[in-house]
């Protein structure tokens, strides 16, 4: 085993562009890299690497700055990230890949695809937009960062939790917000600022997205106050050949809000894609 390949509590970490990450790899077949948001961690994708990986490599990276990954102080770009990851894959010796993300990571699949669309089998955009910050979100970033510098993310996690679920998951189910909000609570705020830093400096990438000739699946929840059905459907009419699904009764934190009917999706697409290549 590689000395920086050390597995810890069900995780991988490898030293990546000099940064350690953490990393899960699990079953055998077609490589799926899901990539997690702002500010959760790998932990995100629990039921989507329980329904695949029978039939599919599931690869779930906790992003520079999050989970059990390493701080980077300063910024950390939404194409850093895509570097990082595309390091790992090379690292585990995959070329291509299916690259899914949600929200935060969906800005890091969409970097990855304009910079190494070779490498990108198909495409999953949840919950996620093409566009750049608006001046006013980019000034909301950096009271947001300053916030998590100097108070850490309890009031962050507060804030957000109403935005990222719909008031029936917030009422009565528990167990959801006690994930989301554990996720952003745990998270380094060195590592949340960083990535809100990242995100603010992101280009818009919807010239971009006539460019993807990988198949492309996006979901997004009908509730998304985050990132509204609107801004899927633009990626939708711009990405050509490109599946859209708007799932009921789930709002930003849509995978983990309606897992069945985000898994149903996915898990048809993926297959439907291996039947197209004639696996
Ligand atoms: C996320 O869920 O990754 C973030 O809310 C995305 C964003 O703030 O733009």
């Amino acid at each position: 085993m590689n000395p920086s390949d050390v597995v810890q509590q069900g995780s991988r970490k490898q030293l990546i562009n000099g940064v350690e990450i953490a990393y899960e790899d699990h079953g055998s077949g077609p490589a799926v890299v899901l990539l997690h948001g702002y500010p959760f961690n790998r932990s995100l994708w629990r039921d989507q690497v329980s329904a695949l990986r029978d039939d599919f490599r599931v690869i779930v990276p906790d992003l520079r700055g999050h989970g059990e990954s390493a701080v980077t102080s300063g910024t950390a770009t939404m194409e850093a990230m895509a570097n990082d990851v595309a390091a790992l894959l090379d690292l585990l010796d995959i070329s291509q890949a299916t690259i899914g993300g949600l929200s935060m990571g969906g800005y890091v699949a969409l970097a990855f695809s304009r910079l190494f669309p070779a490498r990108v089998q198909s495409l999953v955009l949840a919950a996620t937009r093409a566009q750049a910050d608006t001046d006013e979100a980019k000034q909301n970033r950096a009271v947001q960062a300053e916030k998590a510098r100097t108070e850490g993310m309890k009031g962050i996690a507060d804030m957000m939790l109403p935005k990222l679920l719909i008031p029936e998951t917030v009422a009565k189910r528990p167990e959801v917000v006690k994930h989301v909000r554990g996720m952003m609570a745990s998270t380094n705020p060195e590592g949340a600022a960083a990535a809100l830093q990242g995100m603010a400096l992101r280009q818009d990438q919807t010239s971009f997205l006539p460019q993807i000739k990988a198949p492309t699946l996006i979901l997004v929840g009908r509730e998304d106050v985050i990132t509204p059905v609107a801004d899927s459907e633009l990626m939708h009419r711009e990405i050509s050949g490109s599946q859209l699904r708007v799932i009921e009764n789930a709002g930003h934190v849509v995978n983990l809000e309606r897992p069945e009917e985000f898994n149903r999706a996915l898990s048809e697409f993926l297959r439907k894609g291996e039947r197209v290549r004639g696996k």
